[in-house]
């Protein structure tokens, strides 16, 4: 039985987790245990992550940032090397190039996928190029098999940002596999499919690259007898290369399991809230959902439609206030990175960026959580068609 707060029934926010007792329970276990962490849990739900998405090794870490920056050092990514990504993700994706001294090269969107668009990545390849991170925006899947041949062909590495994708699919294989890239990222932040409060994990099914993910993880030290260089005793330890304190903790760890256990559920309501949103807005030009009909595929992160503004004579500054009024949260999922002032003053970005700004001119995240009722929904679809006309 889920637990659905009191604010729930006043505000729904655009997204939220959804906690039940199991979860709690499995929490408090770990409170009265021996281990808060570096114990058992890690490992049960690095195990449980990676049988659910079909990929060889899972390393969690303390968020999804965390997990995006360690998979770029693992690949070797550094000071001098470019990395080609997207405009419109969260800052994250970007800022973890930025952490390993590396330089964000972006390419524009897709206008009706959302995602990096593929056929724009070759003319942005330079020899200094090492590695395409690709955003599964909103859910959507990006054309994997694409983003790979361009990959193989210029030898380069793909890191997924899956954090807005767990439970999607792309060719009947779960995001998160890694059948068309190096490493995938997820976020178990509260809004994400499942909740950990921070939290993050990377799969991949390179044996090289998970020991040297486990090792990023904690400064950098092993105690792994194949890998030290001497071994003299119990205590000891080695640092063999700069890494961080990017441990999750068995609390959170505890939490993740639980929540994995549901997250076919959650998937399935988020679906469900698609298709009811879908309908609702079929028909309608002002209010256009971002991409109609897939609810077999996507995990439906966010719920984005289209709205045109200038046609209905307001704002989205004023759209959203006179949502949050009548009890409903909404977001704009992205501001393009490319025109956020620390990129303008710092990061020599070039190229043309129409797409995503497009589109970020008419985005709106209406509320999308497995907690929606229909009823929920309803209010949202009431309010906006009341509001956008
Ligand atoms: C696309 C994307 N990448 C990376 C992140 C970073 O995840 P975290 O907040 O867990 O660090 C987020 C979080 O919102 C995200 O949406």
């Amino acid at each position: 039985m889920s637990i659905k707060n009191s604010t729930l029934k006043t505000f729904l926010p655009y997204g939220k987790q959804t906690i039940d007792q199991d979860d709690v329970d499995a929490v408090v276990n770990v409170l009265t245990s021996d281990y808060l962490t570096q114990g058992p849990m890690i490992g049960q739900f690095e195990d449980a992550f990676k049988e659910t998405v079909g990929a060889k090794f899972a390393v969690a870490v303390s968020n999804g940032t965390a997990a995006l920056q360690l998979s770029l050092l693992a690949l070797g990514i550094g000071p001098g090397d470019e990395v080609i990504t997207t405009p419109n993700s969260f800052l994250a994706t970007s800022n973890s190039i930025l952490y390993v001294g590396a330089t964000p090269v972006f390419v524009d969107i897709e206008l009706d996928q959302f995602g990096i668009d593929p056929e724009k990545i070759e003319a942005a390849i330079t020899t200094n190029t090492k590695a395409i991170i690709p955003v599964h925006f909103a859910g959507f899947p990006v054309n994997l098999e694409k983003i790979q041949q361009i990959a193989k062909k210029h030898n380069l590495k793909v890191i997924e940002d899956s954090c807005h994708a767990l439970g999607a699919s792309y060719r009947k294989s779960l995001i998160g596999s890694c059948n068309y890239s190096d490493c995938s990222t997820f976020s178990f932040h509260p809004v994400k499919h499942i909740a950990t409060g921070e939290g993050g994990m990377i799969t991949t099914n390179s044996s090289d690259m998970y020991q040297k993910l486990l090792m990023l993880r904690t400064h950098g030290v092993t105690k792994d007898s194949n890998q030290l260089t001497q071994n003299p005793g119990p205590w000891y330890y080695e640092m063999q290369t700069l890494g961080f304190n990017y441990r999750m903790t068995d609390i959170q760890a505890a939490l993740g399991c639980s929540q994995l256990k549901k997250l076919d559920g959650f998937v399935t309501r988020r679906r469900e809230i698609a298709k009811q949103y879908d309908l609702a807005f079929s028909g309608s030009d002002l209010i256009k959902p971002i991409k109609e009909q897939v609810h077999h595929w996507c995990s439906y992160h966010l719920y984005v439609v289209q709205i045109d503004f200038e046609r209905i004579g307001k704002t989205r500054s004023d759209v959203m206030h006179q949502l949050k009024e009548k009890g409903v949260g909404t977001q704009v999922h992205y501001i393009p990175i490319v025109d956020q002032p620390y990129y303008i003053d710092h990061v020599k970005v070039n190229g043309n960026f129409d797409h995503c700004r497009t589109y970020y001119k008419q985005a709106l995240s209406l509320p999308m959580f497995p907690l929606m009722d229909d009823g929920d929904v309803e209010i949202v679809v009431n309010a906006i068609k009341e509001i956008c006309k």
